[in-house]
């Protein structure tokens, strides 16, 4: 299994470098791309959120889980890799109701654990930094049927990158506050792509959708995918 822990690790590192997370006030949308307002909201992920159980897999300081647990009334676990992620994620918004931050990897996670979530997501987080054909199998185990996964990943053609045709990661570099990088590994798919691994592990692709940010050039930045529970 591909931990890559140290990357994300010093990101959360340089992230907190500044000191203690405070207490913040919750985001008035759910965001899945680079661009605040962008897209759509959390509506993808069920039209009625209320009660429902979620997951996300790499929630990093916890804005999102924090929006759908308050301004949506769902009950929501964030895990991330990286245990300095999840302190500041509790410091953030610790003190809200339904929301619940574990440290952990993605993968062990959904295999320890029994429940079955009404959706599952992740932006820019866990999907795409495990290999597709272990993590969606364990995603599909752990979502009711019928139920959506909906995850934002960087666009396979940002910046006018080459499409890769085969199902291997790709190099990419997670960007510090410092303006160094640290390479990981990426599975970096089209959508087609998405589709024949997410129809393997049980899973129906229902939308991609592509975005842009004006301040990275013409290439699209962002894709959404969203998909049922058979
Ligand atoms: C680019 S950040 C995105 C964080 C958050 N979703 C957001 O939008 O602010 C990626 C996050 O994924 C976490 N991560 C990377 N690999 C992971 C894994 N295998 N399991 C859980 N979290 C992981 C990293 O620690 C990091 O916090």
């Amino acid at each position: 299994m591909l931990a890559q822990a140290s990357p994300w690790h010093t990101h959360a590192l340089q992230r907190t470098a500044a000191g203690l997370a405070e207490p913040l006030a919750v985001t008035a949308r759910l965001e899945w791309t680079t661009r605040p307002g962008q897209g759509p909201g959390a509506e993808i992920l069920d039209p009625d959120l209320r009660g429902k159980r979620l997951l996300e897999i790499g929630c990093g300081p916890g804005h999102n889980a924090a929006h759908l647990a308050t301004r949506q009334g769902a009950h929501v676990t964030g895990v991330d890799l990286v245990g300095l992620q999840v302190r500041r994620a509790r410091c953030h918004y610790g003190r809200l109701n339904n929301l619940t931050f574990v440290a952990g990897h993605a993968l062990r996670y959904l295999r320890a654990s029994e429940e079955q979530f009404d959706a599952i997501y992740s932006v820019f987080g866990a999907v795409g930094l495990v290999a597709p054909e272990l993590l969606l199998p364990a995603i599909a185990r752990n979502l009711a049927p019928g139920r959506v996964l909906a995850f934002s990943v960087p666009h396979p053609q940002r910046g006018g990158r080459v499409l890769s045709d085969d199902d291997r990661p790709r190099r990419d570099f997670v960007s510090l506050p410092d303006r160094t990088r640290l390479p990981i590994a990426r599975w970096e798919f089209t959508t087609a792509r998405w589709e024949r691994h997410l129809s393997r592990a049980g899973l129906r692709l229902t939308s991609a959708q592509e975005f842009h940010d004006s301040r990275m050039g013409h290439w699209p930045t962002t894709l959404l995918i969203r998909a049922r529970r058979l």
